[in-house]
C-alpha cells in the first residue's frame, strides 16, 4: 500500500529543488541547544516576526549543526523573534511546545517532527489559530496537506537508495552480510532510508540484511546495538548506519571486538558531519551520503516570503552530495559542520 505521505507528496502541485546557499547569515547570536526553551522575546523591535521552532533534540552532530543554522539565521538583527525549544526526542514535548506557541500567538510555527504520525490534532489547532506551519527536515504522515504550508528538507528515500546503490556496485559483487543501524523508530528518515536501501539492493542476490535494529540516531545507541550484532553474528561484512553518529558508535564497538572498521567490516552512513567525514578520510568509514543540515537560511527566506504575501512550493527538496575517502579528504578543510 502506498503511504499517505508518499501519495500527498506525489500529488503536490509543485516540487521545488533548492540548491542551498551554504553561507549562514550569522549575526553572532550564538545560542546553544540546551534542553528546554529559549527566546529572544523583548530584545527585538516591535516589527520582528515571531517564530516558534520546536527541535527534535540534540541527538547527533547533524542536529547540532541544524540547530546552530536556525539560531544563527533567525536572529533579532535579521528581523526575527525566535522562540526555540528542544523536545529531547519526545513527541509529547513537541506537541506541548507547539501548543505553547499557539497560546503565545506567534506568527509562524516551524518544527522538525520526531516521528511521522500523530500530528493532526495539534496542527488543526494551529490552523484554527491562523498560524502557518512550516515543516523542516522531517515529514509528517497526514492526509490533510492544508495543515502545513511547506516541507523543506532532504529526500530520505533517495539518500538510502544512493547508499544501497554504492554498496551493490562496490561491495555486492560477492555475497555479503549487512547489518542495519536504524534511526529513531517511526521517524521519517528511519522509514525512508530503510526503504531506499532495500529498493536499491533488492535485485542483488549477493546482499543479505541479517540484522536490523534502532540505535535512535545516537552514537551510544549505535555502539550498543553494534555490540549486540557482533556477539550474535560472527560474519558481518557491512554496517549500514542511518546516520554518521551511529556509524561512529559502531566503529567503537568493532574496534573493541578486535576488528578493523572500514577494512574487516565496511561501514556506510548518511549525514556527512565533520566527525563522520574525518572517519571516512581515515578509512574507518567507506562511504557517506550527505544530508544537508543548514536549513536556517532557507527557513528564513520562506518565512519572509510568506510574510510579504508571497507563496512557496509545498515541497522544497534540499540538495545532498556523496563522498568516498578521497572526496572526504578534499572536502574536510572547508566543512562548516
Ligand atoms: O532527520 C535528519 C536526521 O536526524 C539526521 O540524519 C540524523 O543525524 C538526525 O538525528
Amino acid at each position: 500500500m502506498v503511504s499517505k505521505k508518499i501519495r500527498t507528496q506525489a500529488v503536490a502541485a509543485g516540487i521545488a529543488v533548492l540548491a542551498l546557499g551554504l553561507t549562514a547569515c550569522s549575526s553572532g547570536d550564538d545560542k546553544t541547544a540546551d534542553p528546554g526553551s529559549t527566546s529572544s522575546e523583548g530584545s527585538s523591535g516591535g516589527d520582528a516576526i515571531s517564530v516558534g521552532f520546536s527541535q527534535v533534540g540534540a541527538e547527533s552532530g547533524w542536529r547540532a549543526a541544524n540547530t546552530k543554522s536556525i539560531q544563527d539565521t533567525l536572529t533579532k538583527d535579521a528581523g526575527f523573534d525566535l522562540k526555540f525549544s528542544d523536545a529531547q526526542q519526545k513527541q509529547e514535548n513537541q506537541i506541548q511546545a507547539i501548543r505553547s506557541y499557539i497560546a503565545q500567538g506567534v506568527q509562524y510555527i516551524a518544527f522538525s517532527p520526531v516521528v511521522e504520525t500523530g500530528w493532526d490534532a495539534v496542527l488543526q489547532e494551529a490552523k484554527a489559530a491562523n498560524i502557518p506551519v512550516i515543516l523542516t527536515d522531517r515529514a509528517v504522515d497526514t492526509a490533510d496537506t492544508s495543515l502545513y504550508v511547506t516541507f523543506i528538507g532532504s529526500d530520505f528515500v533517495e539518500e538510502g537508495k544512493r547508499v544501497g546503490q554504492w554498496v551493490s556496485d562496490n561491495l555486492g559483487t560477492e555475497p555479503i552480510n549487512v547489518v542495519e543501524l536504524q534511526g529513531t523508530t517511526g521517524s521519517a528518515p528511519a522509514i525512508d532510508r530503510k526503504q531506499g536501501f532495500e529498493d536499491a539492493t533488492k535485485d542483488n542476490a549477493n546482499i543479505k540484511i541479517i540484522a536490523s535494529q534502532t540505535g535512535d540516531f545516537t552514537r551510544d545507541g549505535g555502539k550498543k546495538v553494534m555490540e549486540g550484532f557482533l556477539q550474535a553474528n560472527p560474519d558481518i561484512d557491512v554496517v549500514y548506519a542511518h546516520n554518521d553518529d551511529m556509524g561512529l558508535g559502531a566503529i567503537e564497538a568493532i574496534e573493541a571486538a578486535g576488528k578493523k572498521p572500514g577494512v574487516d567490516i565496511k561501514i556506510v552512513t548518511i549525514d556527512g558531519v565533520k566527525d563522520g567525514m574525518t572517519a571516512l578520510a581515515d578509512g574507518k568509514i567507506n562511504y557517506i551520503v550527505e544530508c544537508n543540515p543548514l536549513l536556517g537560511p532557507d527557513l528564513a527566506k520562506i518565512i519572509k516570503t510568506l510574510h510579504d504575501g508571497g507563496t512557496v512550493e509545498p515541497r522544497i527538496v534540499t540538495q545532498d552530495g556523496a563522498f568516498d575517502q578521497e572526496q572526504a579528504k578534499a572536502a574536510l578543510p572547508d566543512r562548516q559542520y
